[in-house]
């Protein structure tokens, strides 16, 4: 982009505004920024004037931050939302997930409030500017959040939010129980004892782990079977559940947090969504890409490219953002098969599924897709955990063995 970026920000605390103003004077040549002191305000100057980002406080008098962002959402879809937000404003954060592409606590500092602008703009023009948005916006039926999944994410966002509430909600499903149950009691989890109920499994998986499998199973379920001959969607969601627990894994291996082991786990089973999108509404098209990846011995997403003008990454970012995903969870998505160098932080959750996904396509030949390039060992190297490439590799294949015992 070369016109500078235009930033709203708006706090009802005007000392707060001026702070920003002070540490981000440096920041005028690059962003056209413009500050206003309550929800009502911003909703003027977003009237008269389209901006590309709006960085809003959660508490204030007249509109919190979290209604705020809910409209600018509705309002202006592409426009990109952060939120400043303290310790003491977790409870209403979990109601903001949906509507909030950033959350950024509460004092910032100037290059950290730099560095995710530029993330998130990066992000934006891989997911915008491209043919993603064109094929998103052209396909009459998205692949649709099934009834269970909006259930649950309202009870998630819900202040008394709990794992039972969830895992009775889920139990009304018996096809999302039998797959929960399924996974939780699969090697892949390693849960040891049986589990039976779906509370529990809740309990055990944790809350992000159970939003993406009831997510994933949701859109699955209303793929039309046997929609193509050369792709299984069994394996590629199986596939997907396992990059989930191999990323997971990793993040674990790795001592990350429990955040991150949580938000590894969901982009892990979220990161082919996009191939769902292609396999709903271009069949003919994968079938082709699949065959000539397979040929060229090319990956599959350079093919797809190449066909389709867009990555099913690159789609599948696009749609788990129209959804209102977390940042991280887009990002794992979009770049799973290629990372920008200029994204350059070292290991994180967007590391471990990417790795996660490479060793699973080189380990796991059953399933159905196109040619896999093995695991880079420039990658690794760079990253820093070459060391860590055989411990991963056969965690996964023990894993694996122990799956297979389990189902046999
Ligand atoms: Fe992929
Ligand atoms: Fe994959």
């Amino acid at each position: 982009m070369n016109r500078p970026i235009k930033i709203l920000f708006v706090d009802d605390d005007i000392n707060v505004l001026n702070g920003l103003r002070r540490m981000l004077h440096k920041m005028r040549e690059q962003w056209e920024m413009e500050f206003v002191t309550g929800a009502l305000d911003a909703l003027k100057v977003l009237k008269q004037s389209a901006y590309d980002i709006v960085v809003s406080d959660l508490r204030m008098p007249d509109m919190n931050g979290v209604e705020l962002l809910e409209k600018v959402r509705q309002r202006y879809p592409d426009t990109i939302r952060f939120m400043l937000s303290g310790y003491s404003d977790q409870p209403l954060q979990g109601q903001a997930a949906r509507c909030v592409h950033q959350f950024i606590s509460k004092p910032c500092d100037a290059e950290l409030l730099q560095s995710l602008i530029h993330r998130a703009f990066q992000l934006n023009d891989r997911l915008r500017s491209k043919e993603a948005a064109k094929v998103l916006s052209n396909i009459s039926s998205l692949p649709v959040m099934s009834d269970t999944y909006k259930e649950v994410i309202d009870v998630l966002s819900s202040p008394d939010c709990s794992p039972r509430k969830v895992g009775k909600m889920i139990a009304r499903d018996i096809g999302m129980s039998a797959k929960i149950l399924q996974l939780v009691n699969s090697a892949f989890y390693g849960s040891g004892s049986k589990i039976a109920d779906p509370v529990h499994a809740v309990v055990y998986l944790g809350l992000k782990t159970v939003e993406a499998l009831v997510l994933t199973s949701g859109i699955f379920s209303k793929l039309p079977e046997k929609r193509m001959q050369e792709f299984s969607v069994d394996a590629l969601q199986e596939h997907c559940c396992r990059v989930g627990s191999l990323a997971k894994t990793i993040c674990k291996s790795r001592q990350m947090t429990q955040e991150d082991m949580d938000m590894a786990s969901m982009a892990g089973i979220l990161h082919d969504t996009g191939k769902i999108v292609f396999i709903s509404r271009f069949p003919k098209e994968l079938t082709e890409a699949i065959r000539l990846s397979r040929h060229r011995q090319v990956p599959l997403y350079e093919v797809e490219r190449e066909l389709l003008d867009v990555t099913h990454a690159e789609l599948g970012g696009g749609l788990l953002d129209l959804w209102g995903l977390p940042n991280t969870i887009i990002e794992a998505a979009t770049y799973h098969h290629e990372y920008p160098d200029s994204l350059d932080d070292g290991f994180s959750v967007i590391s471990a599924v990417r790795i996660a996904n490479m060793i699973d396509h080189e380990l796991c030949c059953g399933l159905a897709d196109g040619f896999a390039p093995p695991l880079e060992a420039a990658l690794l190297e760079k990253l820093g955990v070459a060391d860590q490439r055989e411990q991963w590799r056969s965690l996964h294949l023990r894993i694996e063995a122990e799956e297979h015992e389990y189902v046999a």
